[in-house]
């Protein structure tokens, strides 16, 4: 019998249970669950895994120059920032960095022990804390309905004891779209790092994409993927850019891990960031989607289903989402996030990813009588 750390339940596993009763009807089961692209990377992307002749040798962790290039030009198209190749390195998708990091810098300053985090999120933020023994505490968000981080309400003492600050704008699942220079100021005037998880940003609805890094570089990184980007979750490339000290301490505690991301996977990766016309075309897509659900949800369950700043979720409060979910599963065939699995205040909420092609979704509003 053990006594220490077990892993509590993966946070998608808890749904297993409303699987059965979605898929019994004709068509199966619709998951708007997790946030999984379902739509085609570009020809290009898929050529480039099998035609960079990298197998052979072990890719550089840092990512390749090519690579690293390739981010830095498109920060440059993107945001309009200049971001240094040194100041700029590769991840394995992003979850394992955002997993692993408080332990790498809990072991660079062992006498902080906090990780900050919005109380509404990606569950990994927590995660991480927990996985390198941290305390975990979770920053409110303002009351206004938004969603938005509430930087005001951190804990001076928290703040002493902080390794970092998660900022995630637009935010999963909320949709909320942050101040992002605010956030830079506040990581700056408490000597906190802040990390912002910006792998929704081109799907950004109200006004235009943004980066931490149009602060400046110093203090604060960005941490981008190319998962949501380039429909390329299955490849797992992601990358992180900003504070000098802090990329040049990560580059090389990584490369010591053995954090690689695979050559072909790079090649992939440069090809996909080059390209800004399938991106394009992705968030057609994704509003498209977005209109249709948010419309059948509404007609349907009367409540109302707005849409978000940004991001491809649909977030919105049903009272239970326990019971919505077991509802919809039920009704429609559908199967979405009870909103508790992004913290206890997101529990009078669902969240629903458009990650199936409209006439998928055309499918569950068929069968919930409001097509
Ligand atoms: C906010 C947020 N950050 C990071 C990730 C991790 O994505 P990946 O590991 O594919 O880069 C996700 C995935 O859903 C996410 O929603």
């Amino acid at each position: 019998m053990t006594t220490g750390f077990v892993p509590p339940p993966y946070p998608y596993d808890r749904l297993d249970g409303f699987r059965p009763l979605a898929e019994v009807w004709t068509g199966g089961l619709v998951d708007l669950s997790i946030g999984t692209p379902c739509d085609p990377p570009p020809e290009a992307v898929v050529t480039a895994l099998s035609t960079s002749d990298s197998e052979r040798g072990y890719p550089p962790s840092i990512g390749t120059a090519a690579l690293r290039r390739a981010v830095r030009a498109w920060f440059d198209r993107r945001f309009g920032v200049d971001v240094p190749d040194e100041r700029i390195a590769a991840c394995v998708g992003t979850k394992e960095f955002v997993a692993t990091l408080p332990q790498w810098l809990k072991l660079r300053e062992p006498w902080r022990d906090t990780v900050l985090y919005p109380e509404v999120s990606y569950p990994t933020y927590e995660m991480g804390a927990i996985l390198a023994g941290c305390r975990a505490v979770p920053v409110p968000v303002v009351a206004d309905g938004s969603f938005r981080i509430d930087l005001d309400a951190i804990d001076e003492q928290d703040a002493a004891r902080a390794l970092l600050l998660w900022v995630n704008s637009p935010a999963n699942p909320t949709g909320a779209v942050d101040d992002l220079g605010a956030a830079a100021a506040w990581g700056r005037r408490h000597g906190v790092p802040v990390f912002s998880d910006e792998c929704y940003c081109e799907f950004t609805w109200e006004g235009s994409a943004h980066s931490i890094l149009e602060h400046g570089l110093d203090g604060v990184i960005a941490v981008h993927s190319l998962s949501k980007r380039s429909n390329l979750a299955g490849v797992r490339v992601g990358f992180y850019a900003g504070d000098a000290e802090l990329v040049h301490y990560l580059r090389e505690v990584r490369k010591h891990v053995g954090m690689l991301v695979p050559g072909p996977a790079q090649a992939a990766g440069v090809v996909a960031l080059d390209d800004d016309g399938h991106v394009a075309e992705q968030r057609t897509r994704y509003r498209d989607r977005l209109e249709l659900l948010a419309g059948a949800f509404e007609r349907w369950s009367g409540v109302t289903v707005p849409l978000p700043a940004g991001g491809f979720y649909l977030w919105f409060e049903v009272g239970d989402g326990w019971a919505f979910t077991e509802r919809l599963a039920r009704e429609g065939g559908a199967l979405v996030s009870p909103g508790a699995l992004y913290g206890q205040a997101g529990d009078r909420y669902v969240r629903a990813a458009v990650v199936q092609p409209l006439d998928r979704l055309k499918l569950v509003a068929e069968r919930l009588g409001v097509s």
